[in-house]
């Protein structure tokens, strides 16, 4: 057998294979003696090679699972059939709860107990349905992996569009004096919204902390949106305001004072609204609870389609309504900041002692809505999208730089076309590969082409998360403390976040 092995080593170098041919009569012998040795040899040393490969293959499949297990956060987000496991209505069941106000809940835990899910991209190309509404399903398409960014059409109806663009104009954003609305326009803000009294007090409520202060009716009052609100309607309010003994009012207290009779009626608003004057280009909209629920299903569809924590989503930036006109446009950028040492996120702000350093916005993902289409010009556009490399040099190209839109809008990678009722969805981070939050994703930059023809809106749903886990969760702890103290003591007057964002009216 040693003999054997040896020679077999020698004649062959240790090679199974079958090739060789003794060249001479008298080897014969000796080569079948061989052979049967060598076959043996061979299935041994085959076996083992089997194994080994087998043992390797084994590692690397549960090395990936765990990679997918870490990436996508708990539970798995895609079917079989690569639509959503789970619909708006199965929710509330299917979502991590972080549960802010649990006081055993460690920090170091949170990136693992609170996971932030990615949408599979697949492919370029690739259509997913998504379950967003009961009745009937949406596709979404994967336009580029670098950013992550992706297209479903109809995610808002017409219908839906209309009702954010007239909630936008109520809250302030007015219609430009210089521009003459067009007749499809003016039909198009025909009939006005019919809002109810828990509407229109959550309209009014700038601070979003449930009661009605009184500089809250002063600031409207002196506003020039005046078209939902007329001077009885706030004499009303406000003695209702004086009246009571803690100078606040509830949504109990204002139902008393508010006559909805009183509302100005349709045929007033046509006249007010050749008053209206163009204060700001943008306006933002809160949507949690009492507000429009348009707004309520819209962030329920974002949670659905994310599967991002409720929780997360609900302390996010409100919605931000932005109207451009004929040339307005913006230069490439990204919406979210790098992480860095000597940065804080605007939005956890005040759950840190960091208030030396420089803030910024931490934006997870991006949901850009399409609230009307444009008749040419007003692309949004992502120079970069799925270039092989990203280096900043490369976005000036032939003395043109990509991030100045109103030059080189057509030069981007990928432009999209404002239609009404899509929405884009990107993410503007790379995972952090722990479930979490990591780098800034530079391909997520993107642009503005010049409107030509035509009124854009769009409206922004931005996700905020800190990279900094910890924060975050020092943040969500400290904001449901607020809120368990504001149901207590419901007479004093504690803003909560983002509360800076509404002083535009
Ligand atoms: C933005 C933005 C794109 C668009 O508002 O940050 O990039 O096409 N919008 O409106
Ligand atoms: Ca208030
Ligand atoms: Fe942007």
């Amino acid at each position: 057998m040693e003999d054997s092995l040896e020679d077999l080593l020698e004649q062959h170098g240790g090679d199974c294979g079958d090739e060789d041919q003794p060249s001479a009569p008298e080897a014969k012998f000796r080569s079948s003696r061989m052979n049967i040795q060598r076959s043996s040899v061979c299935s041994r040393a085959y076996f083992v090679v089997v194994m080994v490969f087998f043992h390797v293959y084994i590692l690397n499949v549960i090395g990936l699972l765990l990679y997918v297990h870490y990436n996508n956060g708990p539970g798995e987000l895609v079917s079989e059939d690569g639509a959503p496991s789970a619909s708006i209505s199965d929710r509330g069941a299917a979502l991590p709860h972080p549960d802010p106000a649990a006081s055993d809940l460690h920090v170091e835990d949170y990136s693992q107990s609170v996971g932030l899910p990615r949408i599979e991209g697949i492919r370029v190309g690739h259509v997913q349905q998504v379950s967003l509404l009961p009745d009937r399903t949406h596709e979404m398409r994967t336009m580029s992996l670098k950013p992550l960014l992706f297209e479903i059409p109809g995610f808002l109806s017409e219908e839906e569009c209309r009702v954010v663009v007239q909630l936008a104009q109520l809250k302030g954003l007015m219609e430009s004096q210089t521009t003459t609305p067009s007749k499809e326009q003016e039909e198009s803000n025909q009939p006005l919204l019919s809002l109810s009294t828990d509407e229109v007090f959550s309209l009014l409520d700038l601070n979003q902390d449930g009661l009605l202060q009184h500089e809250e009716i002063v600031s409207h009052s002196r506003s020039q949106d005046g078209t939902w609100l007329n001077p009885d309607n706030l004499r009303q309010i406000l003695t209702g305001l004086e009246a009571c003994p803690t100078g606040t009012l509830t949504l109990e207290d204002f139902r008393l004072v508010y006559d909805v009779s009183q509302r100005p009626g349709q045929q007033q608003s046509a006249k007010s609204r050749s008053q209206f004057k163009q204060r700001n280009k943008n306006t933002w909209l809160y949507q949690g609870p009492g507000s429009h629920h348009v707004l309520q299903s819209l962030r329920n569809r974002l949670i659905s389609l994310t599967r991002l924590p409720s929780t997360l989503v609900g302390l996010s930036e409100p919605l931000q309504v932005i109207r451009y006109e004929n040339g307005d446009f913006s230069n490439a950028h990204h919406d979210s900041s790098p992480p860095q040492s000597e940065t804080t996120c605007t939005h956890t702000r005040m759950a840190g002692n960091k208030s030396a350093l420089t803030e910024v916005s931490c934006r997870y993902l991006t949901m850009l809505f399409y609230l009307s289409s444009v008749e040419e010009g007003g692309e949004t556009t992502f120079p970069v999208a799925d270039n092989r490399t990203y280096e900043e040099q490369a976005l000036v190209q032939d003395g043109v730089d990509l991030t100045d839109t109103k030059e080189t809008c057509g030069r981007g990678n990928i432009r999209m076309k404002p239609s009404v009722g899509t929405a884009l969805l990107w993410y503007n981070h790379l995972s952090d590969g722990r479930g979490w939050m990591g780098e800034l994703d530079e391909y997520s930059l993107h642009g503005e082409c010049p409107v030509r023809r035509g009124v854009k809106w769009t409206a922004n749903s931005w996700v905020n998360v800190d990279p900094d886990h910890q924060q975050q969760a020092r943040y969500q702890r400290l904001v449901a403390k607020r809120q368990q103290a504001k149901s207590g003591m419901e007479e004093h007057y504690q803003p909560l976040s983002h509360s800076d964002l509404h002083q535009d009216l």
